[in-house]
């Protein structure tokens, strides 16, 4: 009995950081691929990479999920709305992602 309980623990504990990974790794794809533009192309963003300098600097804004989610969805300013090209699960994962590797998801 206890072993089990154990090896259950330890199967949770193994488990919920890789599923987590993964799913900052399909934000950090649609951040640097799946977008068209790339979002790499206009923003600064360690994580992935990037530096470009015609949006803010991410790593700096820390921008919340809701805030990507929302200029991501609508676009703001000269950045255009990816509410056509990108899906409701990817706008997601990039804003998870974004959130996440920038701390504005505290
Ligand atoms: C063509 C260049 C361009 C691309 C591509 C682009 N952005 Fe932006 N982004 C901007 C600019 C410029 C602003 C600032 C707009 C303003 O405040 O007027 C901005 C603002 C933002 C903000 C801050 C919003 C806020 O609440 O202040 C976030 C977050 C963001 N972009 C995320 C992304 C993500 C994620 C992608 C890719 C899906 C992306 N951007 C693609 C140019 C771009």
């Amino acid at each position: 009995m206890r072993k089990t309980a154990v090896l259950g623990t330890i199967a949770l504990i193994g488990l919920s950081p890789l599923t987590m990974a993964s799913d900052l790794e399909k934000g950090k794809q649609v951040f640097s691929q799946d977008a068209q533009p790339s979002c790499t192309i206009c923003h600064t963003l360690a994580d992935a990479g990037s530096a470009g300098a015609v949006g803010p600097d991410l790593d700096e804004l820390k921008p919340t999920k809701e805030q990507v989610v929302n200029a991501v969805t609508s676009g703001v300013g000269i950045m255009p709305a990816f509410n056509e090209l990108l899906s409701e699960e990817q706008i997601q994962a990039v804003a998870h992602y974004v959130a996440t590797v920038t701390g504005g998801n505290k």
